[in-house]
């Protein structure tokens, strides 16, 4: 049996720390999923690392579906989190109550969208028809990303108590666990204390009740953008680069394949063959 919400909920009652890592396609998520990470979550920043798309704001929701697929085939323990993309939730209710469900149906455990008390109404219609919600608060690369930029959020005391009534008001609404992008760590740590849902952060300070990393950035696979707080625990692009490298010269030279990798014919089979042939 794989994660449950109430899982991840006990979690922050038992003081224990919540992991979470994106995931996209059935290859990295098996793995991440046999590493025993908590949640997996199909954000939208696949746009970027698998769409090569300058931001998430043209990721479609039948591209989350696929991915949401892809990442469901490979899970067995974690719980598994899909993001509503940009203008699947923000038109009507109704749209965001369909839109979650095709996530769902495509093997989402819950799903998860932007946004403060502005997304109070949707969030509880979501949650109402038996779908959990994570909320995402801080930095919003849907929509804060459009105006501002990539910014620290709840560096004044009026941002900090914006977004401290934020998440009250999301947990009010229903949420399961919240997101905190890029939240000053003092406010992360006054928001993770306020609320009883899990606080989930990402470049928002230790005192979040758990951490989420996009998967490529910690693997050291995308190069495009390092954020500071993104922890590299390997260096993989290089591997992969080497290695691919190595792979051309062999063909180049000859030296693969070799006898190990391919297949033969009897030998008797063969004679016949020729003969035949040579007839
Ligand atoms: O899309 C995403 O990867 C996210 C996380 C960074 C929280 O929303």
């Amino acid at each position: 049996m794989h994660k449950s919400v109430q899982d991840i909920l006990k979690k922050k009652k038992e003081k224990k720390k919540i992991s979470v890592i994106t995931s996209y396609d059935y290859t990295l998520a098996s793995l991440c999923d046999k590493a025993g990470i908590d949640v997996l979550l199909v954000g939208d920043s696949a746009g970027m690392v698998m769409l090569g798309y300058e931001n998430t704001i043209p990721v479609t929701m039948e591209q989350m579906c696929m991915f949401t697929e892809a990442v469901s085939n490979a899970r067995n323990n974690a719980l598994l989190v899909s993001d509503l993309p940009f203008m699947s939730y923000q038109v009507s209710v109704e749209d965001a109550v369909k839109n979650s469900g095709r996530l769902i149906k495509a093997g989402a455990d819950a799903v998860k969208l932007e946004g403060g008390s502005i997304m109070v109404e949707t969030i509880s219609a979501i949650v109402d028809v038996g779908i959990p919600v994570m909320g995402h608060i801080g930095l919003q690369p849907q929509t804060t990303m459009l105006s501002q930029g990539y910014k620290v959020q709840g560096k004044t005391k009026d941002s900090a108590m914006k977004l401290i009534q934020d998440a009250k008001e999301l947990e009010e609404a229903g949420v399961f666990s919240i997101a905190l992008e890029m939240v000053s760590h003092q406010v992360a740590k006054i928001i993770s204390e306020s609320v009883n849902v899990p606080t989930i952060g990402i470049g928002s300070g230790v005192n979040c009740d758990g951490q989420v990393l996009v998967v490529q950035d910690l693997l050291g696979m995308y190069d495009k953008i390092k954020p500071k707080f993104a922890k590299r625990y390997m260096n993989l692009s290089e591997d992969i680069v080497n290695s691919l490298g190595n792979y051309k010269k062999d063909v180049e030279s000859g030296t693969f394949p070799a006898e190990e990798n391919w297949f033969s014919m009897d030998e008797d089979e063969l004679k016949k063959l020729r003969e035949h042939i040579d007839k």
